[in-house]
């Protein structure tokens, strides 16, 4: 649609709880089939910033555009069916149901209607096509964790945007979605917003980073300015 241009741009953005302002002018942009790391420590508006780049909290001022089209003042669904895909922060799921019908109420909502989207989407987790005539809530986190993701992916995004997936997660899934994530974007050429909070993981992900202090950002930069003292001292805790 927009030929040149990232494929994400915010500027600007600002975002508050009631009067607590939380968002003071936050830029970040992700070209198409990029990874972009956001970081910072807890509490200084990672989840905030997703939320509002999504319309889940309306922003109170800045300007989100995605794929050359200003989105700021569209509902969530009408970001989803544009190509924004989002995975929450804690693994969203619909616990009471199966984990194949949490996938196909995601698909019935999609334009597209692909059933084979949800194939694809189970080729990027396989291990969840053994639980597929459990209730969601009765997997495990790191499970639960893939069945969010994969219900994002069936809506064919162009742009995935996670709030730390590994968070809270056992070791071994966390490998199986670094790798998911890795593949997704080398792969399919996915363009991805992550928060991640693990220096290591970002290093071997990102292309590029934003670190959020207090509500703005402290330090933008490449994946090699990730070793840097300054980009340490930003995130220890
Ligand atoms: N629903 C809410 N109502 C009021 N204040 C909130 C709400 N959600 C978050 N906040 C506050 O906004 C600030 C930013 O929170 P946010 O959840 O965006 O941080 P975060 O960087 O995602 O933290 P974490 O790493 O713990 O996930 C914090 O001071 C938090 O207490
Ligand atoms: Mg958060």
């Amino acid at each position: 649609m927009s030929g040149d241009g990232p494929l994400l741009r915010v500027t600007g953005l600002e975002a508050a709880y009631g009067r607590a302002r939380v968002l003071f002018g936050v830029d970040v942009e992700v070209g198409a089939g990029r990874l972009v790391c956001v970081m910072g420590r807890n509490g200084v508006g990672k989840t905030t910033l997703l939320n509002a780049v999504m319309g889940v909290l309306p922003p109170t001022g800045g300007t989100v555009v995605f794929d050359g089209e200003d989105v700021t003042r569209l509902p969530t669904h009408e970001r989803v069916r544009r190509g924004m895909g989002y995975v929450p922060q804690g693994h969203e799921t619909f616990p009471q149901l199966t984990v194949a019908d949490n996938l196909r109420v995601t698909l019935e909502a999609t334009r597209h209607r692909d059933a084979a989207a949800i194939d694809e989407a189970l080729e990027v987790f396989p291990r969840l096509k053994q639980f597929l005539g459990r209730r969601a809530g009765f997997l495990s986190g790191g499970q639960q964790q893939q069945l969010a993701m994969a219900r994002a992916l069936v809506t064919r995004p162009r742009l995935l945007i996670l709030d730390e997936p590994t968070e809270g997660i056992q070791p071994s899934i966390v490998a199986e979605i670094e790798e998911a994530i890795e593949r997704l974007h080398r792969e399919r050429g996915l363009a991805v917003l992550l928060v991640e909070q693990y220096l290591e993981l970002a290093e071997r992900l990102a292309d590029s980073f934003v670190i959020i202090e207090a509500g703005v950002v402290r330090r933008a930069g490449g994946a090699d300015d990730l070793r840097d003292d300054e980009v340490k001292r930003l995130l220890a805790v």
